[in-house]
């Protein structure tokens, strides 16, 4: 359908090619690894319960095992033993996003790697070209993110190849749109090992979950990025700095709501009462399972603080299920 409308003149963001990329782990990672060259962690695909496991043996164990159609964790496993392998096909089946067009059986398996911590940089594509915001470092669980914090601590001499990274997986894509205009915010996910090694994720086309940080940190947030990098208003390196005294650090903290029903939050008097906190409560009024419902923002004199004072606003903030 985007490429449809891309056809009769509409301008999708970034572009209906980048979409299909980013949205098959197959593709974007054939791309990112054999194109563009980025250092990746080991990978197989695999279109059969056969071929996963011949694929796995070769990669070794611990694997990781996703759908090459998923987001947000569903369909992942981690396989600790050849015996698991059965397991892992049987969640990817469950996990992955339906689909009734192309082979969205198929998986990716991965080495697990030794994370030392993970970043997301957001990377900005608008008419003045290709730049960077400070590194946000972040918390996963369950291949879900819970908790972002901004300027991520990143050893200097590590800086370069993290920059280095998201400015081609953007510029790759890019060159791949199919169009002159592919603007817009990218989240580029990145992976720190125990060693030092920096290895690319996977990118985002579009504003990223842990960017929500920059609503407390930048002077314009990555929505506001988002917004005038697609009307074609450039967006240069002054653009995307922080809005943070020296040393201080800003933090984000999900607030994820569990049952069935529809939800209700109060007490925001008593949860937004220390300074430099706010709080965002989406416009997602019912909960079936759990469920990402707001994020609590909040900025301190360093990145500890930050973070101690968002979890206390998701804390203190009163939610029901009815
Ligand atoms: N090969 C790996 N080694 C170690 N950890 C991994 C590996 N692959 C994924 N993870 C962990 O699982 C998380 C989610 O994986 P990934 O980003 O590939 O999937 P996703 O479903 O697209 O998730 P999301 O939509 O939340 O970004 C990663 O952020 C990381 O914490
Ligand atoms: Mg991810």
């Amino acid at each position: 359908m985007l490429f449809e409308a891309e056809q009769a003149g509409i301008h999708v963001v970034p572009s209906a090619s980048i979409a299909a990329i980013c949205m098959d782990r197959e593709k974007l990672r054939t791309l990112a690894a054999e194109e563009l060259g980025l250092p990746t962690t080991k990978y197989e695909f695999a279109g059969s319960l056969d071929e996963l496991r011949a694929a796995a043996s070769r990669i070794g164990f611990p694997c990781v095992v996703k759908p090459v159609m998923s987001s947000s964790g569903h369909g992942q496993s981690v396989v600790r033993k050849a015996s698991g392998i059965d397991a892992a096909w049987q969640e990817a089946q469950q996990g992955r996003r339906a689909h009734d067009e192309g082979d969205v059986s198929r998986v990716i398996v991965e080495q697990l790697v030794d994370l030392d911590y993970e970043l997301t940089m957001l990377t900005v594509s608008s008419s003045h070209g290709i730049v960077t915001c400070e590194p946000i470092g972040q918390r996963q669980e369950q291949g879900d993110y819970r908790e972002s914090w901004q300027p991520a601590a990143v050893e200097p001499d590590r800086k370069q190849e993290i920059h280095r990274i998201a400015i081609e997986a953007v510029q790759g894509l890019v060159d791949h749109a199919g169009t002159n205009n592919a603007w817009g915010v990218f989240g580029v996910e990145l992976f720190v090992l125990k060693d030092g090694t920096v290895l690319f994720n996977e990118v985002s086309p579009r504003p990223h979950d842990t960017g929500m940080v920059t609503m407390i940190s930048q002077y314009l947030s990555e929505f506001d990025l988002h917004a005038r990098a697609v009307l074609g208003i450039p967006v240069t390196q002054d653009h995307v700095q922080l809005d943070l005294p020296k040393y201080a650090g800003a933090a984000s903290r999900a607030i994820v709501v569990e049952g069935h029903g529809e939800v209700e939050f109060s007490d925001l008097n008593t949860a937004l009462a220390s300074a430099g906190t706010d709080l965002r409560i989406f416009a997602k009024p019912r909960v079936d399972g759990h469920r990402r419902m707001g994020v609590a923002l909040a900025i301190g004199s360093d990145i500890d603080e930050a973070r101690i004072k968002a979890n206390e606003v998701a804390q203190t903030l009163r939610i029901s299920v009815n």
